[in-house]
Parts: C-alpha cells; structure tokens; sequence
C-alpha cells in the first residue's frame, strides 16, 4: 500500500486562515491535485476539515475517465452533517467514515442510512493503522491523505507515508489560530523531526512551488 499526503499551504505554513478558509490553490494546482485523486484508490481527511470545508472529494477540474477513489472521513463521534456534500453523494460514491467505540447508535443509523459505510477502529481516537490495514484488505493500493492538519500529524507519526507534496502559495495569512500543515503533539526536540528527503520541485506560472518529498 502506498501513502502519499497532499496539501496547499501560504508561504507562512497555514492550511487555511484563522476562520478556516482553505481555498489556496490556483487552478493550475488544482487540476494537478485532481490528477493525483484520479490516481488514487482512497481519499482520506479528517472530520474537521469537512465540518470546514464541506468538501466533495471527488474528481473534477478537466481530469476525465476517474475511477471515484472511496471517501474516507475520519470522525472519530460520527459528527459528519447528514447534509455534507460527502454524505448526499453516499449512495453513489463509496464513502467510509472511519469511527471509534465512541460513536453512538443513533449516528452509527444516521450515517448507515446515506448509504455510507461506518468502520469502526479504536477506542476514543480512530486507529488509523487499523484503518489502513482494513482499506487494503478491501484492495485499496494507493491512499490520498488530503488533511487537516490534525491528520496529517496523526498519519505522519505513524511512519508509514511514502510520499508529502506540498504546494507553497505566495502569500502569508497569519493568525494564531490559523491551522498548519501539520498540528498534533509535535516533537520536543528538532533532532527527533520527521525526516523528508526533497525529490523534485515544480514552479508554476502563478508563482506556486509544489515540493516532492518521500519519506
Ligand atoms: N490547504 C489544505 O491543503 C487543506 C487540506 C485539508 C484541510 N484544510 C483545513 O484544515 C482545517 C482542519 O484541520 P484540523 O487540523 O483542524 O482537523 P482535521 O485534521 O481535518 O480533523 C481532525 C479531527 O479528526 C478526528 N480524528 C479522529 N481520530 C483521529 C486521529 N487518529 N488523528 C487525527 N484526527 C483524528 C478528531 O475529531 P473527533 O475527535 O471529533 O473525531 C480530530 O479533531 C480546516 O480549516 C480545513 O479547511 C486545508
């Protein structure tokens, strides 16, 4: 199985601004980032960035003969709006929301009755290597992780990504409160940081830099 993390952030390493508005990448980016889900099997975020977002998660902006790549959700109460865009297209895209013990009956249902499926792995937290271990099991090779923040930490600590694309916009949004690439505990120390080793990196006309790192 492969696992590559995808994500656009500002020059000052937000992911979205304090008020949670991610719209960074141009189209140029966007018609790569919709290349990339049409490549993959699985695409997987966390349930903040849907309660943020309100994302599709599907393949769109000129990129032709897709497979649909499953939806993954990771929540871990089952707090996915029974009116989110991923949910309205459950009965046609497959749709996953990876849960824990946590979640009660009523959503288990409510989820259930969109059509999508509820995977139930960990106790408080989603144990994404469970998760993992049961999308390959359903034949699922290559696994788009596409944030938050949160996530990102979560799947990153676990030392099992092969690949990190990033997308540098040219411009700085600030705020505190404004979610990074990469949240979660962090690392005490810089020596314990996760290494990357830089493959390639592409400019495009709109002064975006996206890096390549495998891990
Ligand atoms: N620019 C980009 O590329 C990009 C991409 C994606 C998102 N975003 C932005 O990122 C922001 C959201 O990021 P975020 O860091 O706040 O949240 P997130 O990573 O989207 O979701 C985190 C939530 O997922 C649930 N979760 C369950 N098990 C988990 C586990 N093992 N590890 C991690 N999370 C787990 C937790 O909520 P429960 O306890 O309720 O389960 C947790 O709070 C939004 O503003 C969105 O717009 C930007």
């Amino acid at each position: 199985m492969k696992i590559v993390i995808n994500a656009a952030m500002t020059a000052d390493g937000k992911i979205a601004t304090k008020n949670g508005n991610s719209a960074i990448s141009s189209n140029v980016d966007l018609r790569r980032v919709h290349q990339l889900r049409n490549s993959a099997d699985v695409i997987m975020v966390g349930i903040s960035t849907v309660l943020a977002d309100d994302p599709q998660l599907t393949v769109r902006f000129g990129t032709t003969g897709s497979k649909s790549p499953a939806r993954v959700i990771v929540d871990s109460t089952g707090r996915i709006p029974s009116n989110s865009k991923i949910l309205k297209k459950a009965s046609e895209l497959n749709t996953i929301v990876a849960t824990s013990n946590r979640i009660s009956f009523e959503n288990i249902r409510r989820i259930e009755s969109t059509g999508a499926k509820v995977l139930v792995a960990g106790r408080n937290k989603v144990e994404l290597r469970k998760v993992f271990r049961l999308l390959e099991k359903m034949g699922h090779k290559k696994i788009l992780v596409e944030g938050g923040g949160e996530l990102n930490w979560s799947v990153l600590r676990l030392g099992i990504v092969d690949e990190l694309i990033i997308t540098i916009s040219p411009r700085i949004v600030g705020g505190r409160s404004a979610v990074t690439l990469v949240e979660g505990e962090g690392c005490d120390r810089m020596s314990e940081g996760i290494p990357l080793k830089l493959r390639d990196v592409r400019r495009n006309a709109n002064g975006e830099m996206t890096l390549f790192y495998e891990l």
